[in-house]
């Protein structure tokens, strides 16, 4: 973190709500303690605030005048809104077929947002000759030139994990995986507090969660490979939609060295797990939470989450965002008259 920080205006993101989840728990045959980790509480609705409030110090410190980055939805809107309080422009990427609430979200705060007609991996490959060329002088990236910084922002979540389980390591954890950063610096957060001797020194293992339509990692993690070969993406959880992740061997070897693992879920059992998710806790995730909760329901049928074990399962964006993907279900039970008679009628006293 750049240093001469303290009172500049940012959005103040973190300390999000850990649940306790007894009723999922009890859904999904686990006797131990679990919890979900629900970011979608942050200021611009998912975990990318945490990221960008680092980011946009070091894109101060740096001189940098326009906030930028390649985004699958979530940060294009985290970095517009926190532009917009840091009183700088911003010029955001995303792929062109975003979901509705992620485009409106990225363009609110008033930025220019340019959707590129390509998948994310091709934004992000045009913002690295963007950078390279004098049309992007004085931008900053948070997740391209400036990803050192950007990166660390995920450790708060280990570190909140931790105070919040009363200074306790979990035993499990569940990330989701799009770029795989999330992931590998939950890790270091939690080394970190290990090292400082915050919490006591023990084994803890993390799980990573795909979508099985853009699902790199979950396949070279199943088949024992180390280098992850590139796919085209094509699933509902556009936010986790990077189908050449950048941080996806370290996932690979965090998974190993923790002794987890890496699966993917279907794109009906992402909308199945949104569902179960919001029936039992109340908390709207949206697809990229559908994806860690239905590889968490995977991963304890296949004996490979200790259902006796503490867990925390992560929730990085609200369900507002992804509409789509629940609407064709949720519909009003019934559409009735305003009275008594009518109501009746509908079977519902
Ligand atoms: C809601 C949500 N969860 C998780 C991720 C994964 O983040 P990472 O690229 O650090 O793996 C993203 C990335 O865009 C996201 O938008």
């Amino acid at each position: 973190m750049p240093a001469g920080v303290a009172g500049r205006p940012n959005l103040n993101p973190g300390m999000t709500r850990l649940v306790r989840a007894d009723r999922l728990a009890a859904e999904l045959g686990v006797s131990g303690e679990l919890h979900v980790k629900d970011d979608s509480g942050n200021p611009t609705h998912s975990f990318k605030d945490r990221v960008v409030a680092i980011a946009v110090e070091a894109a101060r410190a740096f001189g940098f005048t326009t906030l930028s980055c390649s985004s699958t939805g979530n940060l294009a809107g985290a970095v517009g809104a926190a532009a917009a309080r840091a009183g700088l422009r911003s010029c955001v990427f995303i792929p062109h077929d975003l979901e509705q609430g992620k485009v409106v979200m990225a363009a609110v705060y008033g930025g220019d947002l340019v959707a590129i007609e390509g998948t994310y991996d091709d934004v992000n490959r045009f913002c690295s000759e963007l950078i390279g060329d004098p049309a992007g002088e004085g931008w900053g990236f948070v997740n391209v030139n400036l990803r050192p910084y950007y990166a660390e922002g995920s450790k708060t979540l280990a570190y909140e994990i931790c105070e919040q389980l009363g200074w306790r390591l979990p035993d499990q954890l569940v990330v989701p995986i799009a770029s795989g950063s999330q992931l590998t610096k939950i890790d270091k957060g939690l080394r970190e507090l290990i090292a400082l001797g915050l919490v006591e020194e023990k084994p803890y293992r993390i799980f990573g969660a795909q979508a099985a339509g853009c699902s790199p990692v979950s396949q070279a993690f199943k088949a024992g490979h180390d280098i992850i070969r590139p796919v085209r993406p094509d699933t509902i959880a556009k936010s986790l939609a990077i189908g050449n992740p950048a941080d996806g061997p370290y996932v690979l070897d965090i998974a190993r060295r923790t002794g987890g693992a890496v699966e993917d879920v279907t794109d009906d059992e992402v909308v199945d797990a949104i569902r179960l998710l919001a029936r039992t806790e109340g908390i709207f995730a949206e697809t990229a939470g559908g994806v860690t909760v239905g590889v968490t329901r995977k991963l304890l049928k296949d004996g490979l989450l200790d259902p006796e074990a503490t867990t925390v399962v992560l929730n990085t964006g609200d369900g507002l965002k992804t509409l789509d993907a629940v609407a064709s279900g949720s519909r009003p039970t019934a559409v009735i008259r305003p009275d008594l008679a009518a109501f009746r009628a509908a079977g519902l006293a």
